[in-house]
């Protein structure tokens, strides 16, 4: 879990960053303070400086004014390739090395790092194996011959092989069918809730965003305009664009599907608890409100029974107790 006491000195730290590309201002004096352990997304319209922002942490691009530290110590002061193998770095076109098996590739940092062999045979083993790839497989073929979301996978093991703290996603799901681009931001959370990098990930998919952010980062020309919690921006855009970019009236729906059910749901009673439940329609407790919202729509019913994981029916969620929360009933 990301540290909110704020005691805790961040593990990136940008103040008033600023990077100019010759007359032009790409990012604006940006400051921010991303925690061990955390999960960061930049989002923001196309142009508005998250690569620049990215690839100024990993010195891609040397800042121009402000500091960025990490750790406590500024980048500057730390040699760029050492800097570079401690940042993994995954991108949407992946920058796999077309001659290379994925197994080279995997094992590349490891290789710069003069790891011995038989070391970096086992990590790239223990990174196919973390990223679902069979390892007979997919160890020897060649990135032509690997689909999109193969790809991807091979391109976040190269980033995690040489167990970095921190991990920079540019888009890295961008080129992805909606279905494996899910099926990818699900396995990055597993793997984060394992591993607990600190991540700073990039998209313009706004559900994305909200699915994936501990903190949700706003950008918009070069500065950044509003950050914090998916749920706290969703409850309290700081302006228009924000909202717009929230996705304006499906606001509702978006928050709906960061919120599960079993925080909403009524436990049964004594008299209901036991009682028969097959013929009625249910959700699970870990469902979002959104997923039980919709299937309200669908069938056009006003409440639904709720399971636990184990099928056993453990409460009851009503139209009213989804759209309006408990505390603010009275
Ligand atoms: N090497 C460069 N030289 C000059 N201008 C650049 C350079 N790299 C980026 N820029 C400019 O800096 C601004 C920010 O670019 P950046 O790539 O950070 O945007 P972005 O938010 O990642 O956009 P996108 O969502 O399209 O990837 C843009 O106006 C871009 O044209
Ligand atoms: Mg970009």
């Amino acid at each position: 879990m990301p540290d909110q006491s704020g005691a805790a000195p961040a593990l990136i730290e940008l103040d008033a960053v600023t990077k100019r590309f010759g007359d032009a201002t790409a990012v604006d004096a940006i400051s921010l303070a991303i925690p061990r352990g955390e999960l960061c997304v930049l989002v923001g319209t196309s142009g508005c400086g998250k690569s620049t922002t990215l690839r100024m942490i990993n010195r891609l691009i040397e800042h121009s004014s402000g500091q960025i530290r990490i750790d406590g110590q500024q980048i500057r002061d730390v040699d760029e390739q050492r800097l570079r193998r401690r940042i993994g770095y995954a991108i949407q076109s992946t920058g796999l090395f077309p001659h290379w098996t994925v197994a080279r590739n995997i094992g590349l940092v490891p290789r710069l790092l003069r790891w011995p062999a038989a070391r970096i045979a086992a990590r790239v083993s223990e990174l196919l194996a973390l990223l679902g790839l069979d390892e007979d497989e997919f160890a020897g073929k060649y990135p032509h011959q690997l689909s999109g979301g193969q790809a991807q996978r091979v391109g976040v093991a190269r980033a995690l092989a040489a167990d970095p703290e921190i991990l920079l996603m540019d888009e890295p799901f961008g080129a992805l069918d909606p279905i494996t681009r899910e099926s990818l931001q699900d396995e990055l959370l597993r793997l984060q809730a394992r591993l607990h990098k600190t991540i700073v990930f990039v998209t313009h998919d706004m559900d994305e965003a909200l699915k994936l952010a501990d903190r949700l980062v706003v950008m918009d020309t070069g500065r950044i305009v509003q950050q914090g919690s998916a749920a706290a921006l969703l409850q309290a855009p700081a302006n228009a664009f924000v909202e717009s970019l929230l996705g304006g009236r499906d606001r509702g729906l978006k928050h709906a599907a960061l919120t599960r059910v079993a925080e909403r749901m009524r436990p049964l009673t004594d008299a209901q608890a036991g009682g028969p439940a097959v013929d009625t329609l249910g959700v699970s407790a870990d469902d979002s409100l959104r997923q039980a919202l919709s299937l309200m729509l669908w069938h056009g019913v006003d409440s639904l029974l709720v399971s636990d994981t184990q099928g056993q029916v453990v409460g009851s969620l009503s139209l009213q107790d989804a759209v309006v929360e408990r505390n603010t009933r009275a």
